[in-house]
């Protein structure tokens, strides 16, 4: 008999465990490959409603598998490598935002999930970037709103909803670097080929002509899957790049920039997945009175 692979050895504790894998569309090739379901923070969230098993390995980072851990309670929440954090969410912290609700009484809170556990505790509405637009239409409009922690994307959700909104000054050290220059580089360099961009970008608000489509990362995967395009150029995390050229390997997809790596997409790899299984760890576990706050500002998220 031939040796087990570890791919198999963690499809045989998946079934054992009875747990499912979801892996983020950033995560190495290897792991989008062994995981159930591959995805964006808004897909991952209603995955792990779905899921039937009683645990989810979450290939992602923190606030994805709090995120989970938060709207299934009773479901034991596994994150691979407990140092996949997220600088976007360490950006602002519960504390910060209570003195800046304080300055503005009455405002409604809008936190993206890239927040910790504490600071959605803190917040009215909870979104993803594919469905901002749609969450900050939902508030009255005569109500000020305080949206956080990314600035890019709150100003592109500004810009879109005309909304009266206060944005927190946080950004992505991975998206923040891809700037308007770089744009106008690929535009002049690549003619023709379109250009799409994540709204945590630090070029998509302030050069949105060069850009064809603002897209959260499971919108950029439909359009790779439907498009005839020789050539698109990508302006986020260069994961993403696995699933577009395995869905559509007729087009040539080619990142803004090589360098846009988010180390804690990438501190899980296929050995952490299969010790997290085979040893029940790292356990996410979210405080009783701060997952119940959480949950409404979640609930929100999930059903819009
Ligand atoms: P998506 O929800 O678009 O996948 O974005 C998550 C994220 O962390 C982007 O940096
Ligand atoms: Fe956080 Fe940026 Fe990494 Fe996304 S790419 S997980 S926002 S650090």
């Amino acid at each position: 008999m031939g040796a087990t692979t570890l791919e198999e050895e963690i499809r045989t504790l998946g079934r054992e465990r009875d747990a499912v894998i979801l892996a983020h569309n950033y995560q190495r090739p290897e792991v989008q490959e062994v995981a159930d379901f591959v995805g964006d923070s808004l897909y991952l969230s209603r995955k792990a409603i779905d899921a039937p098993q009683s645990v989810i390995v979450f290939a992602g980072v923190r606030f994805m598998a709090e995120t989970a851990k938060i709207l299934n309670p009773t479901k034991t929440v596994l994150l691979p490598d407990p140092k996949a954090g997220c600088g976007l969410a360490d950006s602002i912290t519960a504390e910060q935002l209570r003195t800046w609700k304080a300055e503005h009484p009455g405002a409604v809170v809008v936190a993206y999930i890239n927040t910790s556990a504490e600071v959605k505790a803190e917040s009215d509405y909870c979104c993803t970037s594919s469905n901002a637009i749609d969450i900050v239409r939902k508030i009255p409009e005569d109500k000020e709103i305080l949206f956080l922690p990314d600035i890019f994307l709150g100003e592109y959700v500004r810009s879109r909803t005309g909304r009266n909104m206060h944005l927190w000054m946080g950004d992505c050290p991975v998206h923040a670097k891809l700037r308007p220059e770089h744009l106008e580089q690929a535009r002049a360099a690549h003619p023709g080929a379109p250009i799409l961009a994540h709204p945590e970008c630090g070029c998509s608000t302030q050069a949105m002509g060069h850009v064809d489509r603002i897209l959260s990362t499971d919108g950029m995967v439909r359009f790779a899957e439907e498009t005839r395009a020789p050539e698109v150029i990508v302006a986020t995390e260069v994961g993403i790049l696995h699933r577009m050229r395995k869905l559509n390997p007729g087009t040539k997809f080619t990142p803004l920039s090589e360098g846009a790596i988010c180390p804690f997409m990438k501190e899980i790899d296929l050995v952490d997945v299969r010790d997290s299984l085979a040893l029940n760890r790292f356990q996410i576990d979210v405080p009783t009175e701060t997952a119940t706050k959480a949950r409404r500002a979640l609930e929100r998220m999930v059903a819009a």
